[in-house]
């Protein structure tokens, strides 16, 4: 498996939309809008790759004050619970320290929640709805580079 950092214009790309299509947004019987493909535009995006295969991506957005947001974690359903999504989380972090940043949030699905404690997150505030399911806003702050 090679973890690697891609943007909008990569031909990753498409790979990383459709693994997040199918993943994350069917379920909910959701599509991607215009506003949402627009926000990737700036953001970075990192997968885990197979060979050609897409295995798990995220996409990083820069918050402003030393923040970063972690969006669209997912993880292909054949390969889940195998740690994949994990090495994805901490090389994204790694990245962010890297870069200077200080801080990485997410708004965590509920379902979700329990993968972000297990690496350290902690929960601020009270649960709330988007994309008409339960989440958490969790946040990490980030230690030095090695
Ligand atoms: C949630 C998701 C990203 C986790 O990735 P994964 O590769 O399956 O998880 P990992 O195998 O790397 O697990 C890492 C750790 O989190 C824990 N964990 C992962 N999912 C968990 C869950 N649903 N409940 C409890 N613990 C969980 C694992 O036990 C493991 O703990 P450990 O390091 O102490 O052994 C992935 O399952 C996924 O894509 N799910 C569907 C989409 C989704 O919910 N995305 C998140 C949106 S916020």
């Amino acid at each position: 498996m090679e973890i690697r950092i891609f943007r909008q214009a990569d031909p990753e790309y498409l790979l990383s939309l459709l693994l997040r299509y199918r993943i994350l947004r069917i379920p909910l019987g959701l599509t991607f809008s215009v506003a949402d493909l627009a926000r990737d535009k700036a953001d970075v995006h990192i997968g885990a790759f197979s060979g050609e295969e897409i295995l798990a991506t995220l996409t990083l957005t820069d918050s402003g004050h030393g923040a970063l947001q972690m969006r669209q974690v997912a993880v292909d359903d054949a390969v889940q619970g195998r740690g994949i999504g994990k090495a994805l989380a901490l090389y994204a972090e790694e990245y962010a320290k890297k870069e200077g940043f200080t801080l990485m949030h997410c708004h965590a699905r509920a379902v979700a929640a329990p993968f972000y404690k297990a690496l350290g997150y902690e929960t601020i505030g009270d649960e709330f709805v988007e994309v008409g399911i339960p989440h958490y806003h969790m946040q990490k702050r980030l230690g030095a580079v090695l």
